[in-house]
Parts: C-alpha cells; structure tokens; sequence
C-alpha cells in the first residue's frame, strides 16, 4: 500500500516523517531503523533529536543500518556518511554506537563487507522502517539506474549525474568519489516498512514517475510501487508533477 502526504514546506516535510519515526520508536524501544543521509533527511533528524532532547523517545535501545557509504573515504572525512551520522543524530541522542551500522567505505574486501552488512541485517531481526530519499535520476541508496534490480548489499560505480549532484559538498568533483557500497533493491524492499521523503522541484520528475510510471529498473524507486507498507512524504516542490503525470 502506497500512502502518499503532501506537506506545506520542507520544515512540514521533515515534521511529518519524524511523527512517523517518533510514533514507532516509542511503540518499539527496540526497533531496527534503517537511514539515509543525503540533504533531505537533515530536517527530519533535527527534530528526531529535539523529541529526544524533549524526553518524547530515546534511542538506548534502537539498532541502525544506513543505505550506504562511499569507498574510499576514512570515517572521519567530513564528507564520509559516518561522519553524517554521528554529526546530523548519533552524536545527539543517546545511541549506543555499538548498534548503528554504516558500511566500511575503507574495506576493499567488497564481498566481506556487503556479506557482513547483510548479515547483520538478518541477524538483528530485519529492519523495521527503511528511510529513503530519492535522487532526481531515481536512485534509492546508490542503486543507480540499470538493466536489474540489484538484490543484496553491493558495491557500484556511481553515474556521472550522481557524482554531479554530490560534489556540491566537495571541494571539487574530482574529490567525489566514484564508488558506494550500498545496501541492494532487495535489502530495502524485506524492510517490513518504508518512509520516502522528497522536497524540492528537482525531485517531481523522479518522484511521479517512480509512483505513477511503470516498475522498471531504469528508474529505481519504481520497485516500491510493489511494497506492501510505504509511506511518502513530499513537500509542495517534490508533489508538484504527482497528479498530472
Ligand atoms: C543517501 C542515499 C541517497 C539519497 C539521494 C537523495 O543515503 O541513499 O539515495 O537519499 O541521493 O539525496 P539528497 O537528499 O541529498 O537529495
């Protein structure tokens, strides 16, 4: 089932995702979270944190898996996703470290570490609420337009307009790196629960076309439209081709 919410602004946006997160979280102490990081959910940790920091949940007991992580990047590059994390929510609530998991960008062994994160995964119990942003070419995680769905975590080289879109946050494009892990189509979809969240104008092309187009590897997000349990929150921006396509 697909339940889409259109909010005002993306201070809305990241407002009603967050609800959704906060109500699970205080429902399920335990539950496994999967995040993404990117410029979208920065809003929604933000007030993840204030109704941490307000006494309305706590993390102590919350395991994490995130999408993905660029090769090639130490922990502490302020670019690296490890780096996000700790900065946009792990370093502000009270997380046990221990329990998040972001794959290990420095460790070339692609097979130890894609096998390890999926594991893990299997282990905790499978993930309870994957959040997702979308890239303007569809992308979800890393999982770049192609021939398949990729199922399982796995490592790719990013397409230039992915590499275009992120070197906005490096100091140059040559910078940005050109390989990911990524946790699979498949490692998404057995999550038993999405929340997609999408602002900005950018985002209407790829956000009516994965709800309304057809399921087709060539634009990623599409493979939700055959989940079970998703919920989308757009602002005004990322809504605005939804009804007409
Ligand atoms: C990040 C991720 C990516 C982003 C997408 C949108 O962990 O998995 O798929 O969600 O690239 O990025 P922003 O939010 O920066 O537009």
């Amino acid at each position: 089932m697909l339940n889409i919410i259109i909010a005002a602004t993306y201070d809305d946006m990241s407002r009603r995702a967050a609800n959704i997160m906060t109500e699970l979280l205080q429902e399920q102490p335990h539950c496994i979270l999967g995040l993404a990081t990117g410029t979208t959910p920065i809003g929604l940790y933000d007030e993840l944190v204030r109704s941490y920091t307000d006494g309305e949940i706590s993390f102590a007991d919350v395991t994490t898996f995130n999408l993905d992580e660029y090769c090639g990047l130490p922990q502490d590059h302020p670019q690296s996703y490890h780096h996000f994390m700790r900065e946009h929510l792990f370093c502000r609530v009270d997380i046990n470290l221990a329990n998040t998991h972001v794959p290990d960008g420095m460790n070339p062994d692609v097979d130890a570490v894609c096998s390890e994160f999926e594991a893990e995964i299997y282990e905790a119990g499978g993930i309870d609420l994957q959040l997702l942003g979308i890239g303007s070419n569809g992308h979800i995680g890393f999982n770049e337009p192609g021939y398949v769905f990729p199922n399982n975590t796995h490592c790719v080289q990013l397409t230039q307009s992915t590499i275009k879109a992120n070197s906005r946050l490096f100091n140059s494009i040559n910078d940005v790196p050109t390989e990911a892990y990524t946790a699979g189509i498949g490692t998404i979809m057995r999550a038993r629960r999405i929340l997609l969240i999408a602002n900005g104008a950018g985002k209407a092309a790829a956000v009516a076309a994965a709800l309304n187009g057809p399921v087709t590897p060539q634009l990623p997000a599409s493979i939700l439209q055959f989940h079970p349990d998703v919920t989308v929150v757009l602002d005004e921006g990322a809504a605005q081709d939804y009804f007409t396509f």
